[in-house]
């Protein structure tokens, strides 16, 4: 199964479970890079707002064709309760070339519910069904997320 993860990561919270996964399934990676500045401050505020108004993103240009892979994991982190700009932008912009998805997304909050704000927007805007989902709170991307990661992976692999 040729795999493709696609990510955007502010401050490396999902870029910690989108390398893991990634090295798992050997998949390619594709890391967002926005052109918007987004640290400090400033750059947390402007991200909340393009957030709330579904803002599309001016992303950096990317390297792999996503129709090129039987899968697609897309990944993001919950910003003002849905799917942060750059990876929303992504979906929006490849929308049709994906054959099957599947997201993971990091939060703030560990209650999975604000995970599922995510995938709905990613649903939405790719107007797919996921495969399988993994949302993981900012507190377990540093001490526990072992065996959610791993049921993921095994969830894509078993199909
Ligand atoms: C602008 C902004 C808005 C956020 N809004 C939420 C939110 O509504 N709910 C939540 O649980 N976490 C929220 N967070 C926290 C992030 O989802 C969390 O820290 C995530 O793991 C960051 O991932 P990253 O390190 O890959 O950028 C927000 C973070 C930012 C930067």
């Amino acid at each position: 199964m040729k795999t493709l993860v696609v990510y955007y990561s502010r401050s490396g919270n999902t870029k910690v479970i989108a390398d893991e996964v990634a090295e798992a399934l050997g998949a390619d990676v594709e890391e967002l890079k926005d052109t918007k500045n987004r640290q400090g401050a400033v750059g947390y505020m402007k991200s909340g707002r393009d957030a709330m108004k579904k803002t599309i993103a001016k992303l950096e240009p990317t390297t792999h064709n996503p129709a090129d892979y039987d899968i697609v994991i897309l990944g993001g982190a919950i910003w003002a309760s849905t799917i942060c700009s750059p990876t929303r932008t992504y979906a929006a912009e490849h929308k049709g070339s994906f054959k099957r998805v599947a997201f993971f997304c990091t939060s703030g909050s560990s209650d999975p519910a604000w995970a599922t704000k995510g995938f709905d927007a990613l649903e939405e805007v790719t107007g797919m069904k996921p495969v399988a989902t993994l949302g993981v709170g900012q507190k377990e991307v540093m001490i526990d997320h072992e065996q959610p990661v791993a049921d993921f992976v095994a969830s894509l692999t078993q199909r």
